[in-house]
């Protein structure tokens, strides 16, 4: 796949022919991604990677069953396993597809993949758990970050999350009762930002967002 196959056109294949949101959702986030990586001055070797990855972060909803992809209802609590489980899933596959010889930029996207959902300082309901990653199961993910300083490892990793967390809170979504502005998804996560006390995103990454608010309404059309 690395060779032959570009990874984006890989994503909108595979989920387009489930699910055109999560198509555009992953398209939306990579964009985001890319502006916030150059803005936060990464070399464009860094950013086109933080980019690829953002295309692949959801490629684990691709098992998900048309309930919980459409994401019409509460979900259950075997759905919520589902959920915590995605970004592992999508690690797991695309480590079998990359393998047996992973390059560096590889072992990224696996890496920035698998742990999208973690916040800025990582807790217990972090998913997949800090341990996994660290532990047995994976000890090739364990060294995919160490080619950066850890403070730079967190800003990496927070350009996709604050991305995905964005669009989230903007996408238009079944359960989202009314359309939400760009400006009422910003203070949503600044909100919770400070109500999480300064750890559930990284703080230059916020800013960052918060700094390109109509760049976003551009990009979101409102
Ligand atoms: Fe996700
Ligand atoms: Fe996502």
């Amino acid at each position: 796949m690395g060779q032959k196959i570009k990874p984006e056109c890989f994503v909108d294949f595979l989920l387009f022919a489930r699910d055109e949101y999560t198509t555009k959702h992953c398209q939306t986030v990579a964009v985001i991604s890319q502006k916030l990586a150059a803005d936060l001055k990464f070399s464009n070797n860094i950013i086109e990677h933080i980019v690829t990855a953002a295309y692949l972060h959801d490629i684990g909803k691709i098992t998900w069953d048309d309930t919980l992809l459409k994401g019409s209802n509460q979900a259950s609590s075997q759905e919520w396993l589902k959920i915590k489980n995605h970004p592992e899933i999508a690690g797991r596959f695309l480590y079998q597809m990359l393998s047996p010889v992973l390059k560096e930029h590889e072992r990224l996207w696996i890496a920035l993949v698998w742990v999208h959902h973690w916040k800025y300082v990582r807790d217990d309901d972090d998913y997949p758990p800090p341990s996994v990653i660290h532990g047995t199961i994976h000890p090739v993910l364990s060294a995919c970050h160490l080619k950066f300083e850890d403070e730079t490892w967190d800003l990496v990793r927070g350009v996709i999350q604050v991305a995905d967390c964005f669009h989230a809170a903007v996408a238009e979504r079944p359960y989202h009762h009314q359309k939400r502005t760009t400006q009422e998804a910003l203070n949503d996560l600044f909100t919770k930002q400070e109500e999480k006390n300064r750890k559930l995103f990284h703080p230059k990454v916020l800013q960052c967002l918060g700094d390109n608010c109509r760049w976003l309404e551009e990009i979101i059309g409102r």
